[in-house]
């Protein structure tokens, strides 16, 4: 059949993503879910390192703006350099460039945001944030499929999505629901990870169903580790061996599916 699509309009589209402060990044990764909680900005923290650990310069930018914990999980607050023109620098943890909405609120502000606010503030705070040349950007999501997931489609061209779920029922099936998105808007999903691995062995079996339904391939599983929990900088969350192994891995996952589709 021939394909009627229009190329030319398709490449503009394309290229018009690149018009934010992400056009010297190579490669940008989203890490998502459906449900909260299920460990995304874990899997988003262990992965930029694990790509910086492999010699690629690495972003990871929280684009949850309900609960922007990022700095809570890395240990680190000191806010952003602003700029001229009041661009925005993101601050550099063992070697990964960051940037949240949470460096530059105070412990404890309240945030008051109604939807459509959320998208706006995704696209201005996309605008002014100054990455400079990456190779990848990671995007750590906020639960759910509302404006900031959608506002995040239509803002980033993406090489990937990496979909993070528990192996429990509902995690599943909300991150199900996202799955159905990310077809329609024909963003690839590189694969899953399971978090919590280990919590209930009996929840395995609608984990193993879901992957096979819709053939997603199993980027690493993670089991419930004290230092996930509880490490007070990521100095700490490294000095654990079980971690720093599933930094690596997580590194090389990915950068063997995006060098492998190039
Ligand atoms: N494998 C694990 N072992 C132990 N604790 C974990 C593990 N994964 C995540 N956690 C902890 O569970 C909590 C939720 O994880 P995280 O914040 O990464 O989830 P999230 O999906 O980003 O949540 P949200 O939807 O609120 O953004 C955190 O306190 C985190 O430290
Ligand atoms: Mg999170």
């Amino acid at each position: 059949m021939q394909n009627n699509a229009c190329p030319t309009k398709e490449k503009e589209e394309k290229k018009s993503k690149k018009h934010l402060g992400i056009r010297d990044v190579r490669f940008v990764i989203a890490v998502g879910s459906g449900k909260g909680g299920v460990g995304k900005t874990t899997v988003s923290t262990l992965l930029a390192l694990g790509l910086k650990e492999l010699g690629y310069a690495t972003g990871l930018f929280d684009l949850d703006f309900y609960g922007p914990n990022v700095p809570l999980f890395i240990g680190e607050k000191k806010p952003p350099m602003v700029e001229g023109r009041g661009n925005l620098k993101p601050i550099v943890v063992e070697g990964v460039r960051v940037m949240s909405l949470g460096l530059l609120l105070g412990e404890g502000d309240p945030i008051f945001m109604r939807g459509l606010m959320a998208g706006k503030l995704l696209q201005e705070f996309t605008e002014k944030v100054e990455w400079g040349p990456l190779d990848f950007l990671i995007l750590d999501l906020p639960p759910g499929t509302g404006d900031i997931f959608l506002t995040m489609l239509d803002l980033f061209e993406m090489e990937g999505f990496v979909l993070v779920t528990t192996p429990h029922k509902l995690a599943i099936s909300d991150a199900a629901r996202t799955l159905a998105i990310l077809k329609e808007k024909q963003v690839p999903v590189l694969g899953v990870v399971k978090n919590m691995s280990d919590l209930f062995s009996e929840a395995g079996e609608h984990f193993e169903k879901f992957i096979n339904k819709y053939k997603l391939s199993l980027m690493a599983e993670i089991p419930v580790l004290k230092s996930l929990a509880q490490a007070e900088s990521v100095e700490e969350l490294l000095s654990d061996q079980t971690v720093m192994k599933l930094v690596e891995e997580l590194g090389e996952k990915i950068s063997e599916k995006v060098f492998r589709i190039k």
